[in-house]
């Protein structure tokens, strides 16, 4: 493990064992991490095995993955979000870049999969950000990504809008998003437009219960094609 490892809590579960096994095809190292040490290495074995022997991925407890890492993805449920992030905070270390994929679904409160709750601060990466302080550039992407389409072999068909206060972190962001095949990173602006990036996974989740599909996306069209590229 280097210091330039990405480490994603959560990374046992559907979201982000898929983003885990595309970032270890790309030749990232990457570090799956679980409250539990013995889901977490099964886990990246279970990557090892698709993405092959040489593929640089390990398991470790949410908190040590961190410590491990200067580029950390979110991948776990709402109802958890706040009571994990206070529990790994201490092990994130300042200049590190937290990427929040997770979306505040009324299903995680008992409500509907297909509408998102309202926050104070506005959306989940906003709140991660006021967890985290001003040392942690939060940048939000991913949310409306399948994981069905993360996990196969195929290129994806869908973009990823990535929002973030901080240049060089969003740039970074869209840098790993661009290396899964298909996907193409579209610079969304401030974290703020976070709320509206969740909103639209949520209306996606509506269109796959309604047409009985299991992975409906996004494509941005339109833009010049500097913005879908992720190099400065
Ligand atoms: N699935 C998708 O297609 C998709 C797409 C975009 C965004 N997202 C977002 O990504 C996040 C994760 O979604 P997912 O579908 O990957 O969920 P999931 O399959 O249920 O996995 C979530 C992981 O979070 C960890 N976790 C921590 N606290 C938990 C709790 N109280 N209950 C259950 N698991 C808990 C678990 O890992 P350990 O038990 O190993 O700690 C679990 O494997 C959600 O916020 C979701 O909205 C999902």
């Amino acid at each position: 493990m280097t210091s330039h490892s990405i480490a994603i809590i959560g990374g046992t579960g559907a979201e982000g064992l898929g983003l885990g096994l595309c970032w270890a095809r790309a030749g990232e190292t990457v570090i799956i991490g679980s409250r539990d040490l013995q889901r977490a290495k099964d886990s990246a074995e279970k990557i090892k095995q698709k993405a092959g022997a040489a593929a640089r991925v390990s398991g470790e407890e949410n908190v040590a993955a961190c410590a491990f890492a200067d580029r950390i993805v979110l991948t776990i449920p709402f109802e958890n979000h706040a009571a994990i992030l206070k529990q790994i905070r201490p092990a994130i270390r300042p200049g590190s870049i937290v990427i929040d994929a997770t979306v505040p679904l009324a299903a995680s409160i008992g409500g509907r999969a297909t509408r998102t709750l309202g926050l104070w601060e506005g959306s989940v990466a906003q709140q991660t950000a006021e967890i985290l302080g001003k040392e942690i550039s939060v940048v939000s992407a991913f949310h409306n990504v399948s994981s069905e389409l993360l996990k196969a072999d195929d290129p994806i068909d869908c973009d990823v809008i990535v929002c973030g206060d901080n240049a060089d972190a969003n740039l970074e962001v869209r840098r790993l998003a661009a290396k899964i095949p298909g996907v193409r990173a579209v610079d969304g602006g401030k974290l703020e437009n976070t709320r509206i990036v969740e909103q639209i996974a949520a209306l996606l989740i509506g269109l796959n219960i309604r047409n009985k599909g299991h992975h409906s996306g996004i494509r941005i069209t339109g833009l010049p094609d500097a913005a879908y590229q992720s190099e400065k």
